[in-house]
């Protein structure tokens, strides 16, 4: 799983794994959160497009993890199950920071109905691509930005708190993202090949 806040190079380094795994003959799946399927993609469209009226944050915890449902059980554990190789953009990790920091619903919650929703399971390895919130906010909301992109320096500020106060969480490798594409890129490999992922 590939996580870090919004603008942080994810999608570059998806692209880039996708080509390593192609290279070696594997069969690989691409795919994103929120969304991947089609329900998932409208409760995306939800969560995302819905500026007008004021949503709970319980409201966004819940939707966010009804997609992922969906997405578990209807792509990537059968992916899984085929042999593929499933490189996903963001998963439990966000909700955790967005959701339980940003929000304010603590992690605990949000964990909680994450594995119900999710029925545990877990990515072999999480690569965190770590950069200053600052940095990746201004080049998102220069393009437009979403309903969440939009909500303030200070959630923002909360989200990358709480990725902090997670990236010691088991199974996370957290990698500077402050470097170019290519030396994350490499980086991640090298833990992937040292690692037998
Ligand atoms: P998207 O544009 O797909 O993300 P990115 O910025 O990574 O390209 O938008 C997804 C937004 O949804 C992003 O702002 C993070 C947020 N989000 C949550 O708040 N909770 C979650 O569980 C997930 C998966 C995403």
């Amino acid at each position: 799983m590939l996580e870090g806040s919004d603008g942080s190079g994810k999608s570059t380094l998806a692209e880039k794994l996708k080509t390593y795994y192609d290279h070696l003959g594997r069969k690989v799946l691409l795919t994103r959160e929120p969304g991947g399927t089609q329900l998932g993609e409208e409760i995306r469209t939800m969560i995302l497009k819905n500026t007008e009226i004021e949503m709970d944050p319980r409201t966004e915890a819940l939707l966010y993890a009804a997609s992922r449902a969906e997405h578990v059980f209807k792509k990537i554990k059968p992916a899984v199950e085929e042999g593929y190789v499933v490189i996903c953009e963001r998963y439990i990790l966000s909700s955790l920071a967005y959701q339980g920091y940003g929000r304010d619903l603590g992690p605990d919650q949000v964990l909680k109905i994450n594995e119900f929703a999710t029925g545990r399971f877990q990515p072999d390895v999480t690569f965190y691509l770590k950069v200053g919130w600052e940095k990746t906010l201004h080049r998102k909301t220069s393009m437009g930005g979403d309903r969440l992109e939009l909500a303030g320096d200070t959630f923002f500020k909360k989200v990358q708190e709480g990725y902090q106060a997670l990236e010691k969480t088991k199974g996370i490798q957290v990698i500077d993202a402050s470097q170019s594409p290519e030396e994350i890129y490499r980086e991640c490999i090298k833990i992937l090949e040292e690692g037998n992922v």
